[in-house]
């Protein structure tokens, strides 16, 4: 480890993501009553111009009186660059009672987006003596996102997780995809004629990822739009918990529990976990740093390894 230590990002489960529009009030109580570790109420793109005012009232409204039990409760505020999302701030902050944890902020190209709405939080919080400080959470959606997002991670303490929404991403980043999220057609190597498929993502996923760590921040995979592809939803999900992502979201309740299996770590992960820590334990006690398990070489960054699976697990299990 640097001389910095790397701090450690929020402690709670991220594991699923659920959205519903706004504008679909008779959503919210099936939103409550899912198993989804985070609930992000939309006022952005799920919603029409014409309906953001009412979508407001009704989130308001559901923030103070439906019961959302132990969940983080986020509503997704309009982006920087449209007329809605200062009303939005302040509605939300003057209005939504004591329940809402987090303003998810859409389409954040540099720290300063942060920043302007942490100013424009700060103010109301403070005129209404609000004793629980907004988190954030912010997506990276955009060539600029992408391209900022060391600094847009390191820009607030509010910030808690960071996202990788995909559609808007790839319309910013000018690629010749339609599809939101997963496998791309034309992104493919050659082999003896055989095509194998690559991931278009990777790489927005693992700058996101190291910024995230870098800074204490979750880093979350947003959407998959093909709610019927359950085999390519696990798929795409477990690649981003692979490189290190705690969650993803679900734009449909079919996806809960797809998103819960994936980001909990299983059964026999932990199992594995705990059976490399416990032999390196002995090979400490025989003065050794580095032993043999299962016919490989296991060491100290082994245990560190198996730390993050093992933590992971009881977090979620709130052990
Ligand atoms: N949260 C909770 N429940 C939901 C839901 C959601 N986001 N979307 C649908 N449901 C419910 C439906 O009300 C229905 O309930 P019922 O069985 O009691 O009637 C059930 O789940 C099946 O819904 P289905 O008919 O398959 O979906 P739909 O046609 O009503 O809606 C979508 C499909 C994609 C339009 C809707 O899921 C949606 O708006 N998703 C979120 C979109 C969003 O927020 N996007 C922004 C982030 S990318
Ligand atoms: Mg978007």
């Amino acid at each position: 480890m640097s001389f910095r230590l790397q701090p450690a990002p929020p402690a709670r489960p991220n594991r699923c993501q659920l959205f519903g529009p706004g504008s679909r009030p008779a959503l919210f109580e099936k939103m409550a009553a899912s198993a989804a570790d985070v609930i992000n109420l939309d006022l952005e793109d799920s919603v029409a111009p014409s309906d953001k005012d009412a979508a407001r009232a009704n989130i308001i409204a559901a923030i103070n009186s439906v019961d959302w039990g132990t969940k983080t409760l986020s509503v997704r505020i309009n982006g920087l660059d449209t007329p809605w999302w200062y009303r939005d701030v302040v509605d939300l902050l003057e209005q939504a009672g004591p329940r809402l944890d987090q303003i998810m902020i859409p389409k954040v190209g540099c720290a300063a987006d942060v920043y302007a709405v942490d100013a424009l939080v700060t103010a109301v919080e403070r005129a209404k003596g609000r004793q629980k400080p907004i988190a954030f959470e912010i997506i990276i959606e955009s060539a600029a996102g992408i391209a900022h997002v060391e600094e847009i991670a390191a820009s607030s303490p509010r910030l808690q997780a960071m996202s990788l929404g995909a559609a808007d991403f790839a319309a910013s980043m000018g690629m010749q995809t339609t599809g939101i999220g997963g496998t791309q057609e034309n992104y493919y190597m050659l082999r003896e004629g055989a095509k194998h498929w690559s991931d278009p993502w990777h790489w927005a996923q693992a700058a996101i990822v190291a910024a995230c760590r870098t800074h204490g921040v979750l880093p979350v995979d947003g959407p998959f739009g093909d709610f019927s592809d359950d085999e390519g939803f696990r798929a795409q999900a477990l690649r981003s918990a692979t490189l290190g992502m705690v969650g993803k979201w679900a734009i449909h309740p079919k996806q809960v529990a797809l998103a819960n299996e994936v980001f909990t770590p299983s059964d026999a992960a932990v199992a594995d976990a705990r059976a490399i820590l416990a032999a390196m334990e002995e090979a400490k006690a025989n003065g050794q740093g580095a032993t043999t398990y299962k016919g490989k070489l296991i060491d100290i960054a082994s245990m560190k390894q198996a730390e993050v699976i093992v933590k992971q697990y009881e977090l979620i299990m709130g052990g």
